[in-house]
């Protein structure tokens, strides 16, 4: 890796990050995404108010203390006091770096106004910063949009006042709240961040493989990725992006593993959870591994894998599934 980025006093071991995503990255997830060495695999984000509380749920949103190095957890919430207290409570459960949510476009998160509704106030986003830097002696991150709509893309204005307030790194998604998930990110668009802070910017938004990685580098003139969505069903991507990003030599994976991959993930999320829930839980993650495999909508096999409640047949399945997709390709 030529520029390795520093978050506080430690180096991270790769300039690709896993995305934070709510009912995605849940501890069983990152466990998966751990083992391909991102620099960090950031987890669902946690309201703060909630984890003070003591809320269980919360509480394993956040776990993953000695297992996911670095461990950085996300807060989300739109009061200074309730943010700090979240903050003080993630450094009781073991977190190294707190990240702090002004991304989220969802509207159970905008409805309360936090997520990426700050970025609509940028005195409160600060006042918030602010009370969480000081709250805790850990490195605090900032993952934000380019703005609220394209009327107020304050990215960058947001991003000088996190840099003064002690945050120590920054991740901008190419595209507005507005936008939601529609139209392609602009990685091109995050240099006005890039540009304005000392503090290093990671980019993200549409990032599926090594080339887009670069060229979203290229764009933005970030140090390096988020990448999300993409890795839904096929975790092992994070090699090929980390071959084009951080240079590494890396054999290519095979389809066995693979599914050692998918049928140890499918596990683990059954002993993570209760019953109805882990079942509930696996699901989507069983059916991104299904597209990876090439089936389609109509398939048995993916019938099988996706509804089974027997995970001796589910397990089976799975492997005969990235088999099946060794076998095509
Ligand atoms: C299901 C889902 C849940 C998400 N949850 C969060 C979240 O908790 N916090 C956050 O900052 N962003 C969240 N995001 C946004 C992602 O972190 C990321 O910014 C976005 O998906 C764009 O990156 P991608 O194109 O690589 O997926 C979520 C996205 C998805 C699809």
């Amino acid at each position: 890796m030529t520029n390795p980025v520093y978050i506080g006093k430690s180096a991270l071991r790769s300039n690709v990050l896993v995305a934070p995503m709510s009912g995605v990255t849940d501890f069983p997830f990152r466990r998966v995404l751990a083992q391909f060495s991102p620099g960090l695999v950031v987890s669902e984000m946690v309201a703060s108010e909630r984890l003070v509380e003591g809320d269980a749920e919360n509480l394993a949103k956040a776990s993953g203390k000695g297992v996911i190095n670095p461990l950085s957890v996300q807060l989300v919430g739109r009061d200074p006091y309730w943010m700090a207290e979240g903050a003080k409570a993630l450094a009781d459960a073991g977190a190294d770096i707190i990240d702090i949510n002004m991304g989220c476009p969802a509207r159970k998160v905008t409805g309360a106004l936090s997520g990426s509704a700050l970025m609509r106030e940028p005195k409160l986003a600060l006042e918030i910063i602010e009370a969480v830097v000081q709250a805790v002696d850990l490195p605090v991150t900032l993952k934000t949009r380019l703005g609220w709509d394209h009327e107020t893309l304050n990215a960058a204005d947001i991003a000088k006042d996190a840099e003064s307030a002690g945050v120590v790194m920054l991740v901008v998604h190419g595209r507005t709240r507005c936008q939601f998930y529609k139209g392609e990110a602009d990685w091109s668009a995050v240099r006005a961040v890039v540009e304005a802070v000392k503090i290093p910017v990671f980019v993200n938004g549409d990032i599926h493989d090594g080339q887009d990685a670069l060229a979203a580098i290229d764009a933005s003139g970030a140090v390096g990725v988020m990448v999300g969505r993409s890795l839904i069903g096929r975790p092992w991507d994070i090699l090929d992006i980390r071959r084009a990003v951080d240079n590494i030599v890396a054999r290519p994976i095979s389809s066995s593993q693979k599914a050692d991959v998918a049928v140890r993930h499918y596990k683990d999320i059954l002993s993570f959870y209760p019953a109805a829930k882990g079942v509930r839980f696996a699901r989507k993650h069983l059916a991104g591994y299904c597209d990876h495999s090439g089936l389609s909508k109509t398939d048995p096999l993916r019938a099988t894998i996706c509804q089974s409640q027997d995970p001796t047949e589910v397990e089976q399945a799975l492997r005969q599934a990235l088999a099946h997709m060794a076998e095509a390709a």
